[in-house]
């Protein structure tokens, strides 16, 4: 093999090769690798900022300025320095599904009010507690969660996530479904709405929006599909007297490989004037992959570089147990190279340090010749990665750098 350039389907302005060194958000990611050590997740917050952009912008060229609002899902990414600089932008509120959740972006200077909730499997402690901020907005997930929610604060406005029966997902992976033809424990179905409705009116709650999230990683070729779901969400909304927003979750997806092509949000903005410009719906989006995901690499330093019958694996110093998509739900993390080489590339098979057959992060990834190279990066690892860690085999340990 020998270097493939049309291999790096990845590059962009800022994030890509100049002089055979990978440079991403302006530095130098050797440099990067050498300073801080490994494993690093490093986060660029102009690509953060550029995302948020972007999904303003296409909504505002729709016409829908003024009508809508972005929470980032901060489950995909909680740290501090990145949720304080997104409350600086004023861009975005906070999509929350747990008390520590909401504690903490209220600690990143997030008031209350610019935080929705969406959870389920409450226990009566965090029911307790997510009534003691004043404003928080609540949407319940099961008629229990309303019941709940109506004996602490009877009189006021809740959410209803409701399960539509279908799901979607990056190509058709099942695993990323949310409320797909499977039986899932998100939301409430057409069956039992109206019950939903009638013990909301029990407790004198104004169910004043409705919420579902169908699932991740959508692009291009499933707006279509996307744009039934929403059809048949309008069902729901329909039956609300009261209702005054609708939350379409999350769920727009990044490209993974060169096949997946970028979601086009101008369609993707069309859609959702045509399904609710009419209305007068205030319209949540509560992205937290299309905002973080290609705005942080994971810097793995290299362990061992061994084949074993015709496979040759690249050791590195971290595994799956750091950023788990790639394990849980076959999410290529694209491997890359910090230096480029004239050489031959070759295949490997990119290993962690974790006592599991499924830590391989990569496998027959095109590479340069590795045997000088201490370092390597994985794209895409800028959410749900270090915010899904464990610390299995005593292995946790990894640092995160915001970049200025
Ligand atoms: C209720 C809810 N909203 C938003 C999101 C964010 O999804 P994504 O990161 O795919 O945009 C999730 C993710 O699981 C979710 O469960």
């Amino acid at each position: 093999m020998s270097p493939d350039r049309t291999a790096c389907w990845w590059e962009r302005e800022d994030l890509g090769y100049r002089n055979n060194a990978l440079i991403f958000a302006g530095h130098s990611v050797k440099e990067l690798a050498e300073q801080f050590g490994s494993p690093s997740f490093v986060y660029s917050f102009d690509r953060v900022r550029a995302n948020l952009n972007r999904l303003h912008k296409s909504l505002n060229d729709v016409g829908l300025s003024d009508r809508f609002s972005i929470l980032f899902a901060m489950k995909a990414n909680r740290f501090a320095p990145l949720l304080a600089n997104l409350k600086q932008t004023q861009l975005c509120g906070i999509d929350a599904c747990s008390p520590n959740e909401v504690e903490l972006a209220v600690s990143c200077g997030f008031q209350p009010k610019q935080i929705s909730f969406t959870a389920g499997s409450l226990s009566v402690l965090d029911f307790s507690t997510l009534a003691r901020y004043d404003g928080l907005f609540f949407d319940c997930d099961s008629i229990h969660a309303i019941r709940k929610w109506g004996e602490l604060k009877p009189g006021t406005e809740i959410g209803i996530r409701v399960n539509p029966g279908m799901g979607i997902s990056r190509e058709a992976n099942e695993k990323l479904q949310y409320s797909g033809s499977k039986i899932s424990k998100f939301g409430i179905y057409q069956e039992q709405f109206d019950e939903a409705l009638s013990t909301a009116k029990e407790y004198d709650l104004r169910v004043s929006k409705i919420h579902f999230h169908t699932g991740c990683g959508y692009l291009t070729p499933q707006l279509e599909y996307w744009e039934s779901i929403l059809e048949k969400c309008q069902w729901f909304i329909a039956r609300c007297e009261n209702i005054t927003r609708v939350n379409i979750g999350g769920g727009l997806g990044v490209p993974h490989t060169d096949t997946d092509q970028a979601l086009d949000l101008e369609k993707w903005a069309e859609i959702l004037m045509r399904q609710f410009g009419a209305s007068n719906l205030h319209i949540e989006i509560e992205p937290g992959d299309y905002l973080l995901k290609d705005a942080g690499l994971l810097l793995l330093g290299i362990t061992y570089i061994e084949k074993k019958k015709d496979t040759v694996f690249l050791g590195v110093d971290a595994g799956f147990n750091i950023a788990p998509e790639p394990a849980y739900y076959d999410l290529p993390f694209q491997p890359v190279p910090l230096e480029l080489s004239n050489e031959e590339y070759s295949s490997y098979h990119v290993a962690g340090n974790i006592n599991e057959a499924l830590d391989i992060w990569y496998e027959n990834a095109s590479l340069p010749n590795m045997e000088a190279q201490k370092y390597l990066a994985l794209l895409n690892a800028g959410a749900y990665s270090a915010s899904m860690a464990s610390n299995h085999c005593m292995r946790g340990h990894f640092k995160e750098f915001l970049l200025a």
